[in-house]
């Protein structure tokens, strides 16, 4: 029987994870189709019934629900326990279980960039749903620091009761940074601009953008101006979407330049 996906989402619209899974799926020889569907948060239980019932194989899960699917699920691996944000639902042996593919997809990013975050400093700028998860993988990968700004300052200090070691620093405020993340939704809007001064970093840094839709968010066009290095959140989608299709079938798909095509439209 053909297998059934979902990505879940509120807004879903944008999402390409059928483009990517889709095709793997035929690549594949898989026989599966995978879908988006917008939700609202008293739609979840009843999807993870379906899963349950194999009516569903697996779920993606996006923005605004990583967590909030959490109470619904039989078990979290690890990692999503610590970060509490779920984006891949599968049914085990022992009952559905919440994963989060959001930490290798960031750290399988960074490699294929060929980054060295090791003995770094780090800033992300942001503190949403994706942020926990980005600093579990940077945390993976030895820096010297992470800082964490947000415009709201008590977000990020909620984030550091989850991680004690990282620092908080005011919104705006200057610093000597090796690398400097957008992980807030500013420039999802491709006018939409940050209001940090980027150039008090320097040259010579590592700019990254987890937004891969628009191609270069005004963050990245400003910093690559400045004569720095820039990198947006395509690969990092790409991979956190892999890694999800390997827990559902169990087969690594290839990431060639089609796959990476669907992705930069
Ligand atoms: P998620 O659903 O991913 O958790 P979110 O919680 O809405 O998304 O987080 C979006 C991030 O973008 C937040 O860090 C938000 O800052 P606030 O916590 O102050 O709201 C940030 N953000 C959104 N619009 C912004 C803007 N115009 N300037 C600065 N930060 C902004």
């Amino acid at each position: 029987m053909t297998k059934k996906y979902l990505v879940i989402g509120n807004p879903i619209d944008h999402s390409l994870s059928p483009e990517l899974h889709n095709y793997w799926f035929k690549n594949n020889k898989i026989d599966a189709v995978y879908e988006k569907k917008e939700i609202n948060k008293n739609e979840i239980e009843e999807l993870i019934t379906k899963i349950r019932k194999k009516e569903i194989n697996g779920i993606n899960v996006t923005v605004p629900f990583k967590n909030l699917v959490v109470p619904f699920l039989d078990r979290l691996t690890p990692e999503a326990d610590i970060t509490k944000s779920v984006n891949t639902i599968s049914l085990e042996n022992d009952g559905v279980v919440g994963y989060n593919t959001d930490i290798a997809g960031f750290e399988l990013a960074i490699r294929y960039k060929k980054y060295d975050v090791n003995n770094k400093k780090i800033l992300i700028i942001g503190a949403g749903g994706v942020v926990p998860s980005i600093i579990y993988s940077l945390k993976k990968m030895s820096p010297n620091k992470i800082f964490l700004m947000n415009r709201t300052k008590d977000k990020a200090e909620n984030i550091k009761k989850q991680f004690k070691e990282i620092e908080i620093l005011n919104w705006n405020q200057t610093y000597d940074m090796d690398m400097i993340i957008n992980a807030t939704s500013v420039g999802l809007n491709e006018t939409e601009k940050l209001e940090i001064d980027l150039g008090k970093f320097g040259k010579n840094k590592f700019f990254y953008d987890v937004i891969y839709k628009p191609k270069e968010t005004l963050f990245l066009k400003e910093a690559k101006k400045l004569g720095n290095q820039t990198e947006n959140g395509k690969m990092m989608f790409i991979y956190q979407a892999h890694q999800a299709f390997f827990i559902w079938n169990k087969t690594l798909p290839k990431i060639d330049q089609e796959v990476i095509n669907l992705v930069e439209i």
